[in-house]
């Protein structure tokens, strides 16, 4: 089983201009609120979440000394701000169409300058590992299903695609890193669970207030259909709880989830004449 980052893997961060569609369609996923609120909830966490994950990184940068990982240092940290600055703009969108994003992102900067305070380097990193899984998991589901995207506005389903591309291609950055300088699988585990709870916590805050503000909150319908499109017999989360557990073993590496022949399949959609033409 491959345990390593591929030879040969290019991480650059692409200059890409989203033009996110202005005014942005309230329920741009297909006329579905819950299906577009999970993604923005995602949305609303990215800018301060991708920061710190540049900042755990940072703090180690130092001690590497394999040019190749430093050279995929370079190339997470701009992907990584990237991602920043696009979900900054797609965050703005949100709040023109009324919902409060500053609520939403207040819990987590207190805790993440609580963390960035109290917290021991290793730990932050570790942190910053475990929250790449999930977002490495969900890219290569999303890349792979169309079921995550199906009827999505072209231009939103167009900025996720980008999002879970880089996020494949830099998935074991953090980890190599964490491998070279920490190493306790202890850490990892602990980290994974703490952001497991996190993850969902802040999420499921971001749902619940933008199906709020929609006057859908107790829409029985949007609930029903919601949940099953996560957790049904054919759900997207469902399918994700294998990959997600695989986290938890000794041996663990991300690349055991080979999945190069996506980022073969999708680059050549953002590359610079693509990007034009789009
Ligand atoms: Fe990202
Ligand atoms: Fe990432």
């Amino acid at each position: 089983m491959a345990s390593t980052t591929p030879a040969g893997l290019e991480i650059r961060p692409r200059q890409l201009d989203f033009d996110l569609p202005n005014p942005l369609p309230r329920h741009w996923h297909g006329g579905d609120a819950f299906k577009t609120h999970m993604f923005n909830a995602m949305s609303v966490l990215f800018p301060d979440g991708e920061r710190f994950f540049i900042e755990s990184v940072r703090l180690f940068r130092e001690q590497i000394e394999d040019p190749v990982l430093k050279e995929q240092i370079r190339g997470f940290i701009g992907q990584e701000g990237h991602h920043s600055h696009e979900h900054l703009a797609y965050n703005q969108r949100l709040r023109e169409l009324g919902y409060d994003i500053d609520y939403l992102e207040r819990g987590l900067k207190k805790r993440l300058t609580f963390v960035k305070k109290h917290l021991p380097h290793d730990a932050q990193l570790a942190s910053t590992c475990a929250v790449e899984h999930f977002t490495a998991i969900m890219a290569d589901a999303l890349l792979k299903d169309p079921q995550w995207l199906a009827g999505a506005d072209p231009k939103m389903a167009r900025l996720w695609r980008w999002h879970a591309l880089e996020e494949t291609e830099h998935k074991a950055v953090a980890f190599d890193v964490y491998q070279q300088t920490c190493g306790s699988r202890w850490l990892l585990r602990r980290a994974m669970l703490q952001s497991t709870f996190f993850f969902t916590w802040d999420t499921t805050k971001g749902l619940l207030h933008m199906l709020k503000r929609d006057g859908l909150l107790w829409n029985w319908r949007v609930w029903r259909d919601g949940l099953t499109w996560l957790w049904g017999k054919d759900g997207i989360y469902r399918k994700l709880v294998g990959v997600y557990l695989d986290f938890y073993r000794g041996d663990f590496h991300p690349w055991q989830h080979n999945n190069l022949e996506l980022v073969a399949q999708f680059k050549g959609d953002y590359e610079p004449q693509s990007s034009a033409a789009a």
